[in-house]
């Protein structure tokens, strides 16, 4: 029985779930009367403590770890929360009505054989020339929330086609434009074909295997060798390489987690970040035809970054010496299963980190930048996300997400060009979209009492004081509640914002922060009051910034499924609470405005898209001059 499970694998209260965890759990629920054999376990996940909690907690005390799930009863569009308390036993139930979870992969595989079986739909693709239905590759997709009559309770998805000549086949080559299928995938019961007509399929091979192409043959090898191996150390989820300090976890909404991020300076760590990662992200397409128009994938909390995390035991995407870290999650139906190397993490050579060449000492001292990569990729359907942070040596962090995988095309007629979309090949277009990511930063510079100062660098007017008219000087302005604090991206202005602690001055006297750069970065294109705005409200401006509050996880809140909209950071923030000196959390949002390129085809160089976090008076000088020079004769001519 679950009672007073306190594995010993378990020995911090930011230590990952584990399998033990998960099974106790999952015990708990089903010995309680309100649960059957049809209740489905959509998300499985730790209730993480308080920054109050872990703070307060030494090793040696004991945990009390609790579990987060989010069951389905029946195929009704209605959700059940529980908490479970494994210490006690005791769980916590709350029905939710009218929300759906992500969509699961039970019902996912239901609505594929509906439709395989659905007449009308054999019709359809008969209609287009297709024979062997064997062949063609069903997608589920999220439906959104158009106030289609099908949407009503139920959980639905909408369905596109595309043909596979081979099993191995690109079946984005060949998209069968014209019908969508709509699904209730809990009930297994196709609800509607639409066809808007025929249009030929494209017959273009669209593999990218090494037998598909004619490879180059005059790469030499790279080989990274770190014979002493590598400059980190781990202590289950615990990492320490060179002086930073943190805790990696996988969530299987959220993916990729970061816990407790400090650096260590003059003996004791300082805190940085208490948590980061991506909540939410959402992939809004920009044709507004019928096949394409619908399409907005939140590929977080519709499909779950963690759940689509690729096993790096299939290969790795690393060079050098590696620590995998496995990701533990629960089957739909409560069963704990293991991810391999979930997480991939290594360091880099990457550049110069410093340097002077004085010509009157002749002293030339330079140093190797290098950084601590933490990684994990997810495939959500025909895309590739990888989600990468870096770790310097000098104090700054920077998150990186790599856009990669393969186009969602559409077909088009010979001849024809479509306004929406890019032609990548014969027949062949590519909507224009987004990617928009929105990472959660639980901030926690120098201690939990933090503000947020945005900075904007202005020309000065000519006058008295500027008498060569060339004075220009940075304008802070402190955001002091949460609707002030809603914010986008000025790079004519180089405007940062600085994530402050008013209480911990460095030497000089100036409150300590570290400043979040953004890149650059688009908002939201659709308008306001699309579909999409409303749901993915977070994604209208780039910066958000909440106290902290332990139910408001997720950029669009926690059912983003067939939402009507309006959850998440717009409704929490019109309540306009002060984030002056507060335990805060900035929700930053950040992506790519997608005009596809031929060169997109058949499969996408990496795009890449980000932030950085910087010391910024954090420290009292450059905190990488005790990086020792490189040994010699690290530089080799041939
Ligand atoms: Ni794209």
């Amino acid at each position: 029985m679950a009672q007073g499970v306190s594995s010993t694998e378990v020995q911090h209260p930011l230590a990952a779930l584990t399998a033990a965890e998960i099974a106790a759990a999952v015990a708990l629920v089903k010995s309680h009367p309100t649960f059957t054999e049809a209740t489905r376990f959509a998300y499985i996940g730790l209730a993480e403590p308080s920054k109050a909690q872990v703070r307060a907690w030494s090793p040696g005390q004991s945990l009390s770890r609790r579990v987060r799930l989010m069951l389905v009863a029946g195929p009704e569009a209605d959700v059940v929360e529980v908490v479970a308390s494994l210490a006690t036993g005791e769980l916590s139930i709350t029905p939710v009505l009218g929300v759906r979870p992500g969509l699961l992969f039970e019902e996912s595989f239901a609505a594929i054989v509906a439709v395989q079986e659905n007449a009308q739909w054999q019709e359809a693709m008969r209609k287009r020339g297709i024979e062997d239905l064997e062949t063609v590759q069903i997608d589920p997709w999220p439906a959104g929330s158009f106030g289609v009559s099908h949407e009503e309770g139920r959980r639905i998805c909408r369905c596109l086609f595309y043909v596979r000549h081979t099993p191995e086949d690109n079946g984005y080559a060949h998209p069968i434009e014209g019908v969508v299928a709509f699904v209730d995938m809990a009930r297994g019961e196709v609800l509607e074909i639409v066809d808007t007509g025929v249009v030929p399929i494209p017959t273009e091979c669209g593999n990218y295997y090494p037998e598909s192409v004619s490879l180059r043959d005059d790469l030499k090898p790279v080989e990274i060798t770190q014979p002493e191996g590598p400059s980190f150390s781990v202590e289950g989820n615990l990492v320490h390489w060179q002086k930073w300090s943190l805790r990696v976890s996988m969530d299987s909404v959220e993916g990729l987690i970061l816990h407790d991020v400090g650096y260590e300076d003059q003996g004791r760590v300082r805190p940085i970040l208490f948590r980061a990662a991506v909540t939410e992200m959402v992939v809004p397409y920009g044709d507004p035809g019928p096949m394409h128009g619908w399409k907005n994938a939140f590929d977080a909390g519709e499909w779950g970054l963690g759940r689509m995390a690729n096993s790096l035991a299939l290969g790795c995407d690393c060079l050098g010496v590696i620590h995998y870290f496995d990701a533990v999650f629960s089957s739909e139906r409560g069963h704990p299963y293991v991810v391999q190397n979930a997480i991939c993490m290594h360091e880099e050579d990457y550049g110069i980190l410093w340097k002077h060449n004085d010509p009157r000492s002749e002293r030339n001292e330079v140093r190797r930048s290098r950084r601590l990569v933490v990684s994990s990729i997810a495939t959500v359907g025909n895309y590739d996300y990888g989600f990468f942070w870096y770790f310097y040596l000098d104090g700054t962090i920077q998150f990186e997400v790599k856009l990669t995988g393969i186009l969602s095309t559409m077909a088009v007629a010979p001849g024809e060009q479509p306004e929406f979309a890019s032609m990548v090949a014969p027949q062949l277009a590519a909507p224009f979209h987004q990617h928009l990511f929105n990472v959660r930063l639980d901030a926690d510079v120098d201690g939990p009492s933090n503000s947020v100062h945005e900075v904007d660098t202005h020309p000065v007017p000519p006058g008295p004081d500027n008498p060569w008219s060339n004075a220009f000087a940075p304008v802070t302005t402190l955001l002091e509640t949460e609707t002030a604090a809603r914010r986008v991206i000025n790079p004519a202005t180089s405007r940062y914002w600085k994530i402050v602690n008013p209480r911990s001055e460095n030497r000089l006297g100036i409150p300590v922060a570290y400043k979040l750069v953004p890149g650059s970065t688009p908002t939201l294109l659709a308008n306001p009051d699309s579909s999409v705005a409303q749901r993915a409200g977070f994604a209208t401006r780039n910066l958000w910034v909440t106290p902290y509050a332990p139910d408001e996880r997720r950029a669009a809140g926690d059912y983003p499924n067939q939402h009507a909209g309006g959850d998440g950071l717009p409704r929490w923030t019109a309540a306009d609470r002060s984030i002056v000196e507060r335990d805060i959390v900035l929700w930053y949002t950040f992506g790519v405005t997608h005009v596809p390129r031929p060169e997109d085809w058949p499969v996408m160089p990496v795009e890449y898209a980000g932030f950085m976090l910087v010391p910024h008076g954090f420290f009292d000088r450059n905190p990488a001059l005790d990086v020792p020079p490189p040994p010699g004769a690290t530089c080799h001519t041939e």
